[in-house]
């Protein structure tokens, strides 16, 4: 090839570099300086892929242009100082699954707008700078989850202003990092499987745009007065599985918006009426596997929009119908696995299941008379028209005896009065309005029911309908409600 001919293949190329729209040329530059171990894909922006490549170092140089880059899964032990050069464009990084130990404060320096990193999985860092994310001012969410941390220096997330989401699942707090004080910008918490013992009052100050916070199985016994009071826009709590025997007096004040609340598998004994009262947006409740004796008259009356109550596997003995007024509300009740005491003061409850064929599903501890029977297959004597409870059993006696057959009173609580005399007047809407639901819920059982009146109102107005119900693996009653 003569001199002539190569300049003019250089200057055509040259020309051509020109004519290029500029994101053209990016793209180009994506895959010309794509690291040897990685592949890199130009569609829409420069994604840099170097996942499962047994790497034990970064790639010296990254393209210039990158605006993902992934190593998952790697054998990196180890970031240095601006690890990854200067990648203006880059807004996601991916490191878990690696062996990382260390990482030098400033390694993301040059990253200015990264949004997105994520170190989960990386089983031998226990240990953060206060200075490791240096830089990183644009970053919306990081993932520390099962690392092997401790705890995170309460200045780490100084320049994180835009941070919404810190996920730091599956490590060794004791407690809540002080970091996420105040950072009115974060949305979501996940600190779940860690062993945090106590939330302070002020450990989660100031956050109040977090919508989303998971203590779940932890190991956490105290939780002071007021913890959780700037957390206005809580809407997914859980507190589930550690180990609360008691909570203070109003542990959820001023959470208007919480729409889940798991409090099951701790140690609690007795809901208090004030626990729940402000939570009237509050759709599914869980105080499942707890240890629930007595629930006071009026825990309840401030769920307006409960849809499901978890309550079994406990220690109840009881449910005075008291506590579910007024009744609102309640689309599934979950009972089973109790010691109920079958007398007189479940009637109504077996008045619910047997007036509209319930599942049988409720099963007596006492009196021994009915022990082992379903409350369903109870029958209640009367003596002068008021119920009597079944009797306590001496070793001579027998069931026959302590079980009178009676079915005449099935209308007979106030209650089934009240369930009657709406019936009639409504039933015709509400049968139609709820076959719909009947479908769409084939396993349910549908007592259907509207109340009406705020606390202190006398009149507590009931709607049913709907009938049909099959029987289904837990143990449950399931009621809809209409309005209010
Ligand atoms: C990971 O790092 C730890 C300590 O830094 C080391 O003991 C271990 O052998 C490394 N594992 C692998 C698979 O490289
Ligand atoms: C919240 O984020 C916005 C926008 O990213 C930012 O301007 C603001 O300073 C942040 N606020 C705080 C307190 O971090
Ligand atoms: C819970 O209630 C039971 C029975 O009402 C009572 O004996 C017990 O002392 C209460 N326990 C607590 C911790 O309040
Ligand atoms: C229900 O809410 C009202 C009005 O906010 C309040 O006065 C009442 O104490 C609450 N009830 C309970 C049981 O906390
Ligand atoms: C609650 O029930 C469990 C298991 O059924 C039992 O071991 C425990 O003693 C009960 N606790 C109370 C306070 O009744
Ligand atoms: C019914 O009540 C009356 C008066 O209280 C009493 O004399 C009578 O013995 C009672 N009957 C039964 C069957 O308990
Ligand atoms: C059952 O036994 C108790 C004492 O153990 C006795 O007082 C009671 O009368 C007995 N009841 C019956 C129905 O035999
Ligand atoms: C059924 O509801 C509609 C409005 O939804 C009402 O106009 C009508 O009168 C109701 N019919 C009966 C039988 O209650
Ligand atoms: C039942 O659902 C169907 C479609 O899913 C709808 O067209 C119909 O209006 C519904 N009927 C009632 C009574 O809600």
């Amino acid at each position: 090839m003569s001199a002539v001919t190569a300049l003019t293949v250089s200057g055509l190329f040259l020309l051509l570099l020109l004519l290029l729209p500029q994101a053209a040329l990016a793209r180009w530059a994506c895959v010309r300086a794509c690291p040897s171990s990685c592949t890199c894909t130009q569609e829409r922006s420069c994604s840099v892929l170097c996942d499962r490549s047994a790497l034990a170092e970064l790639p010296k140089e990254f393209p210039c242009e990158a605006s993902s880059i992934n190593v998952d899964k790697n054998s990196l032990k180890f970031l240095s100082e601006r690890a990854f050069g200067t990648l203006p464009s880059l807004r996601s990084l991916s490191l878990d699954h690696n062996n990382i130990s260390f990482i030098t404060p400033g390694a993301f320096k040059g990253l200015p707008n990264l949004v997105d990193l994520t170190l989960a999985h990386n089983e031998y860092i226990s240990y953060l700078h206060t200075r490791t994310f240096q830089g990183l001012k644009k970053l919306v969410r990081v993932d520390m989850s099962d690392c092997n941390l401790f705890n995170i220096p309460d200045r780490i997330f100084l320049e994180q202003m835009a941070l919404r989401e810190v996920r730091c699942f599956q490590n060794h707090f004791r407690r809540i990092p002080g970091a996420f004080r105040d950072m009115v910008n974060l949305t979501h918490i996940y600190l779940e499987k860690n062993k945090i013992e106590a939330v302070a009052y002020n450990s989660l100050l100031g956050l109040s745009n977090l919508r989303y916070l998971n203590l779940e199985d932890n190991r956490i016994k105290v939780i002071h007065d007021q913890s959780f009071q700037d957390l206005q826009r809580l809407e997914n709590f859980n507190i589930n599985d550690n180990r609360l025997v008691v909570l203070p007096e109003d542990p959820f004040k001023g959470l208007t918006r919480l729409k889940m609340l798991n409090l099951g598998g701790n140690l609690l004994t007795n809901v208090t009426k004030t626990w729940f009262s402000d939570l009237v947006e509050l759709e599914v409740l869980y105080l499942d596997r707890n240890r629930l004796l007595s629930i006071e008259e009026g825990s309840f009356e401030n769920l307006t929009s409960l849809i499901t109550l978890h309550l079994n596997s406990n220690n109840l003995t009881a449910l005075p119908f008291p506590v579910f007024q007024p009744v609102y509300f309640l689309g599934r009740l979950f009972l089973f696995k109790n010691p109920w005491e079958c007398g007189c003061s479940l009637e109504w409850l077996k008045e619910w299941m047997e007036s509209y064929q319930l599942v049988r599903n409720i099963p007596c501890a006492s009196p021994s008379s009915v022990a082992g029977l379903d409350l369903g297959e109870v029958v209640f004597a009367r003596a002068n028209g008021s119920c009597v409870d079944p009797p306590e059993l001496n070793a001579t006696a027998t069931a026959s005896t302590a079980v009178p057959s009676t079915t005449e009173n099935r209308f007979n609580s106030l209650v089934s009065r009240l369930l009657q005399s709406e019936l009639q007047e409504e039933t015709g809407n509400l049968t139609e309005g709820f076959r719909n639901d009947t479908l769409l819920d084939p396993e349910g059982a549908l007592l259907s029911m509207a109340g009406q009146g705020r606390a202190g109102r006398a009149h507590v107005r009931l709607l049913v309908a709907g009938f049909l119900l099959s029987l289904s693996a837990c143990s449950e009653i399931s009621f809809r409600v209409f309005g209010t």
